[in-house]
């Protein structure tokens, strides 16, 4: 583990302490992106070697799915279990309130459902993600449907955004996400108040969810390299 950069460097010692906490029997939601990717890689090697029995992941994502299945995580649906006890997730930015922009992955729709229904949601991030005001270094994701995607853009400035559609890349127009919809990202100059942000967003008619998650966060971990090691820091 110890001939990485910095940053994947972070991401796995991070990914490695959620994968850590998940406990034989429990039902697990599985994040997206690429540090949630270590901790379902390092879920699996617990599995396989017998040191964690029973569990069950609830993906947030095809990328999770696909994972899951690779490192031998067997699955489950909302329709099968009636609580979730875990969910580890990424984010985009954190804030000192634990308050969150998730969407880099454009799977926020479902890491909202599956995170917030989580007994115990635990970020994972390395240290670039903390912020001090939410929207200062990331854009604000925002899933639609894409017949909606004009008249919500046109809604999104009124509230003071400047929104562009997230594009493909290797892919020739926008990207889709995993539920056929598209995603708006959007900046907003003074992000001010998130909760009340995030609600008049999602009262757009046309839109699904957006980014921001606020009050679902239990636990972020965060993962740092200092004079040299790695080191995972836990705010509660
Ligand atoms: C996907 C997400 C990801 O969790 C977020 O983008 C962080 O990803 P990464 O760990 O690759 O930086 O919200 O929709």
């Amino acid at each position: 583990m110890s001939q990485q950069d910095p940053v994947t460097l972070m991401k796995q010692y991070v990914g490695k302490a959620a994968a850590d906490r998940v406990q034989s029997g429990t039902i697990v939601g599985l994040g997206t992106g690429s540090t949630t990717a270590y901790a379902i890689q390092y879920i699996g090697e617990r599995l396989q070697s017998g040191e964690l029995k029973d569990i069950k992941g609830i993906p947030t994502s095809f990328q999770a799915t696909v994972l899951a299945k690779q490192y031998g995580i067997p699955l489950t649906t909302l329709d099968e279990v009636d609580h979730i006890d875990i969910a580890i997730d990424g984010a985009d930015e954190v804030d000192p309130h634990k308050n969150l922009i998730k969407g880099g992955g454009a799977a926020h729709t479902r890491e909202k459902i599956v995170d917030s229904l989580a007994e115990v949601f635990i970020v994972v991030v390395d240290n670039s993600k903390l912020v001090e005001r939410l929207g200062s270094t990331f854009l604000l994701p925002v899933e639609v449907i894409p017949m909606a995607m004009t008249p919500v853009m046109k809604a999104l400035e009124k509230l003071g955004g400047k929104p562009t559609l997230r594009m493909g890349v290797k892919k020739a127009g926008p990207v889709v996400t995993d539920e056929g919809n598209l995603v708006i990202d959007v900046k907003f100059d003074v992000l001010e108040n998130p909760a009340e942000l995030e609600k008049e967003i999602n009262n757009i008619p046309g839109v699904l969810d957006n980014g921001l998650f606020v009050g679902v966060a239990d636990i972020i971990l965060v993962g740092e390299v200092i004079d040299g090691q790695a080191k995972v820091r836990e705010i509660l």
